[in-house]
């Protein structure tokens, strides 16, 4: 479904993915690992159509993520390392997400209750002012009540405390069915029980590939 095929990205001088080939099936559900600065960001940005690759190509489902990228955004869950600077009330937040994405409000109001995120007292407060972790709380729900073919979680548990960590992956676990999912994640441990790959990745290349 997902096909990354000797792709290169530079940033300047910078080489951050550097001729990567790897492929993401259906029930793969992978934690992608490695060092501060390794290109698994970056990775994940082309995979989304955010970055031109200076060499290579990426397809999903066929299509190219960068032309085609309204289609493909579709069909994908995402959540980033670092929540967007979204200014719009939660109440509004969440009326343009169902408007554009056809996502039922209902959903999004029983996945922010199963990760004890009350949304109700917050609904006219801005996506901004929300604490680190009810924003990641929130995109969260967002991404389980879309009900994609490929998540793709960027160290989304880095803000959640442990509570809501282990609801993350008690509702993960019910999710991965017939699906891409992709963790990016410096805790092994903690994600081991829901991932069959592990992949490495260090200086913009993949250093390992493991099925478990
Ligand atoms: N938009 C950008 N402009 C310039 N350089 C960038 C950009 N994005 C990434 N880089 C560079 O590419 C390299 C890989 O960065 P990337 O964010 O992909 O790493 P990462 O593996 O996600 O690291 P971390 O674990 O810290 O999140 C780094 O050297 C980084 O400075
Ligand atoms: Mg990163």
């Amino acid at each position: 479904m997902i096909e990354v095929r000797g792709v290169t990205k530079k940033f300047g001088k910078t080489v951050s993915l550097d001729n990567v080939s790897i492929d993401f099936k259906k029930d793969d559900a992978v934690a992608l690992m490695g060092a501060n600065g390794a290109g698994k960001t970056t990775l994940i940005r082309l995979i989304l159509g955010y970055y031109h690759p200076n060499a290579g190509t990426i397809s999903i489902n066929g299509m190219d993520p960068v032309k085609e990228r309204v289609d493909i955004l579709k069909h994908v869950s995402f959540v980033p390392q670092l929540p967007p600077p979204i200014k719009l009330s939660l109440d509004e937040l969440i009326q343009y997400i169902c408007s554009s994405s056809g996502v039922k409000k209902e959903r999004i109001f029983h996945y922010a209750n199963e990760m004890e995120l009350d949304l109700k007292p917050n609904l006219g407060k801005s996506f901004f002012k929300l604490s680190g972790g009810m924003k990641q709380k929130l995109l969260i729900a967002i991404s389980l009540a879309k009900e994609s073919e490929i998540m793709i979680y960027d160290e989304p548990t880095a803000n959640l405390d442990p509570k809501a960590r282990d609801n993350f992956y008690r509702l993960l676990k019910e999710h991965e069915e017939n699906k891409i999912a992709l963790f990016v994640t410096h805790r092994l441990d903690e994600i081991k029980e829901i991932v069959n790959r592990q992949i490495y990745m260090d200086l913009g290349t993949i250093v390992s590939d493991e099925c478990v």
